[in-house]
């Protein structure tokens, strides 16, 4: 029996053929004088009959139970009045069965086959992935994905660029993330690690004078996991030759327009916004604003700089900052939920959450008191403040308050959201270059600076001079694509010169020549044997399509995800090995203490 239509195929026009269906029962219903089956394949749902006076038909459906694989093949008919479904494709015939094989029978699912499904705890979901995935959403996502990146190949390949493979194995280079190593039995005591990213091999293909590279690459990062990480992940990762920043942005803008287009149908305006980090750590305490909604941050120094509530006026006279936000609309805040937006605050270091509410023309505060006529009305002015609304305040360095109320923002959002006074629309697709990143942070605990995104990234002209004497005033040519408040990309210009490129190492980064040498001393040399002006950036693909699904997990856009203990439910990875698995390599293990 072969398929000859698949099961969303069949309409009114087939009237008389015989056809043969193959696929997978949704459900069995038997009315008694006749006996129904709905067949599923990946494309849709047909409605079979059986006539139950077919003894050997009668006897097959007596057997088929839900997630059974048949092979159908029977009359098309076409079904009148009451019996039409305008619900799906096919519902205007039924097949009528005259041969039916039974290819398997299934066990009852340890959940329903519906959309209930999705309440379905994820941990047996993702044990029997192959039947979550089975299901038509899911199913949809695969292919979301699949189109998503042949847009990507698509795109790139009409603009001349090259993919190209790099290693799976390769070496520890333990600047950025936590790796994963992988042991070389032949090179005993010796260990591979798995990329973070391809950025060092893409960087060498502009030497070798590629060009323009991409691939959609695996990546691997040992990290506590979130709903936006997994262990291992793919890149969209590209990198050019001979461009600056702005060559970079007018491709990046063509390339998501045009996905978009493809995937969604959805025309995405270009060029982007632009922020610099300074303005979105200042305007909305994060590095990834979303730009669907406001409620910014405002400076209130200028208000409390000589107040008498001394929390306010000391932090400004120590160099720190006053900030507020009007979370417009919030003032019938329950306590539980200013409890919790006060542990969020806390849990980043806030000594407190300050609050004023505005009430039916009055204020109301646990710090009135402390306030004066001038500086209520100053409030009222620069936060816009009207009846209903509510102001929080951070008083704190300039970037942890700035953080602080960050977070407070997005969690007033979302209450906003629910009370339907804010509005998030999933299919308002706002894109966001944030740029002017610094190219160095202190590391307080190491007691040296470290790359704020990783040591190949170029200064900005104008600041070469500071490298050494203030590194901390230095930005860097890096730039981060942010959609909706996630970040979808980030990269940068790199340093193409041998010399500059040993300087960040060795008087910036203040790694040991001799680590220098042994980590990066193929690239520096690579760097003397004519290195183009380079660039390039690199996405997370499993944020992107997340977004094109409109889901809120990475999770759920890849085919056999890792839960949050990096454990593959499925398979059950990771597994023990055999002593002679480990002597091969060379490897011992040793047990764990009891105190541990
Ligand atoms: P970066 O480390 O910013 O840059 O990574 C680029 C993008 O990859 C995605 N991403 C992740 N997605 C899922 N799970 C993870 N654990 C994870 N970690 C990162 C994010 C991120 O923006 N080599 C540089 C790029 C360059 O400079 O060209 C790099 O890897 O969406
Ligand atoms: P206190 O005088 O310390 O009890 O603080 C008075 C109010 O200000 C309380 O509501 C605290 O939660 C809040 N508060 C204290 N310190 C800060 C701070 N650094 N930033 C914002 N609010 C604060």
């Amino acid at each position: 029996m072969k398929r000859s239509h698949n099961c969303s195929e069949l309409t009114v026009a087939n009237t008389g053929e015989i056809v043969c269906l193959s696929g997978w029962v949704d459900s069995v219903r038997d009315h008694g004088g006749i006996l129904f089956v709905d067949l599923r394949d990946r494309e849709g749902l047909t409605q079979v009959v059986l006539d139950p006076q077919n003894a050997s038909l009668k006897a097959l459906f007596s057997k088929i139970k839900p997630e059974s694989v048949l092979s159908v093949s029977g009359l098309v008919k076409e079904r009148i009045g009451e019996t039409v479904n305008q619900q799906i494709a096919t519902g205007s015939i039924e097949v009528h069965a005259s041969d039916l094989v039974v290819h398997n029978v299934s066990k009852t699912p340890p959940f329903p086959m519906d959309s209930t499904t999705d309440k379905v705890g994820e941990e047996l979901r993702m044990t029997y992935r192959y039947l979550d995935l089975r299901r038509r959403s899911n199913l949809d996502i695969l292919r979301l994905r699949h189109k998503t990146s042949q847009a990507i190949r698509t795109y790139l390949d009409s603009v001349g660029f090259t993919e190209v493979e790099t290693p799976m194995l390769f070496k520890s280079t333990p600047e950025g993330a936590r790796e994963f190593l992988v042991p070389s039995r032949m090179n005993p005591g010796a260990f591979y690690a798995l990329p973070q990213s391809p950025q060092q091999y893409k960087q060498m293909l502009m030497v070798a004078g590629v060009e323009k590279y991409y691939q959609l690459a695996r990546c691997f990062r040992d990290e506590d996991l979130r709903a936006d990480r997994q262990p291992e992940f793919t890149q969209l990762d590209i990198e050019l030759s001979f461009i600056d920043r702005e060559d970079m942005y007018a491709l990046i803008e063509g390339l998501m327009a045009d996905v978009w287009k493809r995937v969604l149908g959805v025309e995405i305006p270009t060029p982007f916004l632009r922020l610099s980090y300074f303005d979105a750590m200042n305007r909305f305490g994060v590095d990834k604003p979303d730009m669907r909604f406001g409620l910014e941050l405002v400076d209130c120094n200028a208000i409390f700089k000589d107040s008498t509530f001394k929390v306010f006026s000391g932090v400004v006279q120590s160099g720190g900052s006053v900030k507020a936000f009007n979370a417009k609309g919030l003032a019938d805040i329950t306590q539980g939920e200013l409890r919790k937006l006060e542990d969020s605050a806390k849990a980043l270091g806030a000594k407190g959450l300050a609050f004023i509410k505005c009430v039916k023309g009055e204020w109301k505060s646990p710090i009135l008191k402390f306030l004066s006529e001038q500086e209520l009305a100053s409030l009222k002015d620069q936060l816009a403040m009207e009846d209903g609304d509510i102001v929080f305040f951070a008083a704190s360095e300039w970037e942890q308050a700035c953080t602080i109320l960050g977070r407070v923002r997005l969690e007033a959002a979302q209450l906003l959201v629910a009370r339907g006074l804010l509005k998030l629309d999933p299919n308002d697709y706002k894109f966001l270059w944030v740029i002017e990143f610094p190219l160095m942070l202190f590391d307080e605990e190491a007691g040296r600076y470290v790359a704020s995104h990783h040591p190949f990234t170029a200064p900005v002209l104008e600041d070469i001079s500071l490298l050494k004497s203030d590194p901390l005033k230095v930005k860097g040519q890096h730039y981060d694509l942010v959609l909706n408040g996630v970040e979808l990309g980030g990269g940068s210009i790199r340093i193409h010169q041998p010399e500059l490129q040993k300087e960040v190492f060795e008087d910036v980064l203040k790694i040991e020549p001799e680590v220098v040498q042994d980590r990066f001393g193929y690239m520096l040399k690579a760097f003397e044997y004519g290195a183009p002006p380079h660039g390039g950036i690199a996405f997370g693909l499993d944020r992107m399509v997340t977004l094109l699904a409109g889901r809120q997990s990475i999770r759920d856009v890849i085919a056999f995800p890792k839960n949050q203990k990096g454990q593959e439910m499925m398979t059950q990875s990771p597994g023990v090995v055999s002593e002679n698995q480990l002597s091969d390599l060379n490897i011992s293990l040793v047990e764990e203490s009891e105190e541990t």
